[in-house]
Formats: structure tokens, sequence, C-alpha cells
């Protein structure tokens, strides 16, 4: 069965997250979708899009709030959510750490320190040994983005901006993903992780030294049964781009025909370079865990959905990368980092001046169709 789905993540949507590292940074926090709150609302725009699955993630700030602390209680809306999809066929895929993380977890120094490897351990065995009907599972989205992001550009929480403390917290992402790796079972679940990849195509020579730094995070890591894949744009870095290298790099583009409310190039292209590229190196199979558009007035998604499904559709019937799921992000409009609540990726309206009710986007019925129609 190909997975057909959406993604969403827990910090971006649901609302009190109070022991999160992002909510004590975050002045927008106040404006999230409100969820928990409208959970069975969801599931029904879930299930009335006619996906089969449904990616989300699980807030360890909630469920680990503080140190040698696990809560039942919070993790009982996880698992009521997991029956109801069930329960309507559609089958989850559960992410365990997508970048927000209990503040005194980063407090004690997070993934700087190789000891605090064990705080996740635990918190990953809590979710194994509490929490039942899942088999797929995502241990990480976006470990590179995470460390780069955090570690090196010094734009998200903790704002450290060294070479060595990335290079630190990369390697103990990668520890980390190795050693809870041990707590699966070998023929009940099917793990992964999620890689962001960007098309750096042409002469982009700037991100080889990243790339080899992640050739080395993988070359040691336990044969995972998926690699999940975010892909949103494509660009070609030249020595003039190390000029603009600062938190908003894409701005000067916002406006442009074919680039997106946050300045990201539209290149459905790409999306097969990325994926070549990926099936190459692991010979495993690949789920497309996001791909999406800022587009506040769905002029653009349309198009941008159609043109990468495109793509999805060609390497289908191509049948040389073994591609077994496509996830749009986002389901819903939600919070965007920094960015706050104004990226909207949304197939679904949120409107936060409106008792955060949900509007449902054209281009929903359009990716609704699309799966419906969907033959090969
Ligand atoms: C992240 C999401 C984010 C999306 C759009 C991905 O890199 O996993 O959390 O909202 O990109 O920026």
């Amino acid at each position: 069965m190909f997975f057909w789905g959406v993604s969403t993540s827990s910090f971006q949507i649901e609302e009190d997250c109070i022991n999160s590292n992002w909510i004590h940074l975050h002045p927008k926090y106040k404006q999230s979708t409100r969820h928990c709150h409208f959970v069975q609302d969801d599931i029904e725009l879930l299930k009335n899009l006619n996906v089969n699955s449904y990616r989300f993630s699980i807030e360890w700030s909630k469920i680990n709030p503080e140190p040698f602390v696990f809560l039942i209680k919070p993790l009982e809306f996880y698992q009521n959510l997991i029956n109801d999809l069930i329960k309507f066929k559609i089958t989850p895929i559960v992410c365990l750490f997508h970048f927000s993380m209990p503040l005194w977890f980063q407090n004690i120094g997070g993934f700087e320190d190789e000891k605090n490897i064990e705080h996740f351990i635990r918190y990953v065995a809590f979710i194994k040994s509490n929490l039942s009907n899942v088999e797929w599972w995502i241990l990480m989205n976006e470990p590179n983005v995470f460390a780069f992001t955090s570690y090196l550009m010094g734009i998200w929480p903790p704002y450290k901006k060294s070479i060595w403390t990335f290079l630190r917290v990369t390697k103990n992402l990668r520890l980390a993903c190795e050693r809870v790796y041990s707590l699966f079972s070998k023929d009940l679940d099917k793990v992964g992780i999620t890689i962001n990849m960007i098309d750096f195509h042409g002469s982009s020579f700037i991100f080889y030294p990243f790339i080899y730094i992640w050739d080395l995070f993988f070359n040691t890591m336990p044969v995972l049964d998926f690699i999940g894949v975010n892909y949103y744009f494509s660009y070609a870095f030249t020595w003039k781009d190390l000029y603009y290298v600062n938190d908003h790099f894409f701005d000067r583009f916002i406006g442009l025909p074919n680039h997106s409310d946050m300045g990201w190039p539209i290149e459905p292209k790409g999306l097969y370079r990325v994926l070549e590229k990926c099936f190459l190196k692991f010979k495993i199979s690949i789920i497309i865990t996001e791909n999406g558009i800022a587009d506040k007035n769905d002029t653009k998604r349309r198009h941008y959905l159609s043109e990468h499904l495109n793509v999805v559709h060609n390497i289908l019937k191509e049948k040389k990368i073994e591609l077994i799921g496509y996830f749009y992000w986002s389901l819903l409009d939600n919070i965007e980092w920094e960015y706050g609540i104004d990226p909207r990726f949304g197939l679904v309206e949120v409107e936060y001046n409106n008792d955060f009710k949900r509007k449902i986007r054209e281009s929903y019925y359009f990716y609704q169709e699309w799966i419906r129609n969907f033959n090969i």
C-alpha cells in the first residue's frame, strides 16, 4: 500500500506546551492552533481528505516535563488519537522528536552533552512501553536542520554559533538514534528518521562540507527500515550568496513568481533529483515525509501540489526508486518556528482571530481528488 498522507508536529499545532524550550522563547506561541481542543474536527478533516496515513509527533516536554518524571495523562491524548485513526483506517506514523524538547533538557546542555542521551533513551523507552498500536516510527525529524539552525546559524534555541558545538551535537544526535534503535522490534516496528534535502544543484560547493558530515552521520547508523525525505525547494548557491547568508536568506525573493510566500523557489524537478540521490545512497524505502508551500491566499498551492505529485506519479511508474509514501506539509496552518504564524502551509486555514476555526482551502479538495483518482 502506498501512503498518502499529511504531516504535522506537536509544538507547531498543540496548545499547552508550557515546558518546551521553545515556549519560553516564543512570543507568538499563544496562537497555536489548539489542536488538542479541536482534535475530533481535525480527525474529521483527515478522514474526508481520503488520506490513509497521518504523520504527527509526540511532545517530549509534555510527557517528560521534569527529569525522571514521565506522565501517562498526556500520552492518553496520543493513544486516543491513534485509536481513532486506526478506526478510520488511517495509519499513524509517529515522530519522537520534532525540534521541541523539554526546557530542563536544554538547560542541562541538551544534545551538546553525550551524557544527556540517557534522558532521550528513557523518554523513548517510556513511550515504547506505554503506547500501543503503532508500527511506524520516526526517531527524529531533520537532525541536520536542528543542529545547523540551533548551533551554527544560532537562530533557534539555544542560539549558539559554534562549529565545534554543531559537530558535537551532530555526533550526539547520531549516537542517540543508534542507541534508541535497540528499543524497537526488528519484526514488528518500522523505524526511520527524516532528513531535509534541499536540491543544491549547480555550483553549491559551499555545502560540500555539510554533505560530508552527513555521510559520516549515516555511515555508522544501524540499517533503518526507511528514510523520510522532507523536500521543499532547490537552490544553486554561488560565492555571491555568501553575502546574503543570514537568518532571512530567501526574503529577497518574496513576491517573485514561482516562489512561495517565504521566497522559497518552486522546483518540482528537484524532488526527483533528491530522491534519486537518496535512494542511490541508502538503497532502502523512501517516504516523502514533508513537501509543501507557504501560500496564504492559496493561489500557488494547487499548482505546487500537482507538479510535485506528477513527479511522484512518474517515480511510481518508473519503479527505479523505492518510494512508499507522500505526505503534504501540512494539514493545518501552524507555528512556523521563528517566523510565527505568518507563513501558511495548511491545506486547511486556521482562523486565529475567529476562535481558531478551520476553513478548508481549495487545494484541500485538489489533494482529496488526486488521492481518490490515483491509480497505477
Ligand atoms: C520542518 C517543519 C517546518 C517545515 C517548513 C520542515 O523543515 O520539519 O517543522 O514547518 O519544514 O519550514
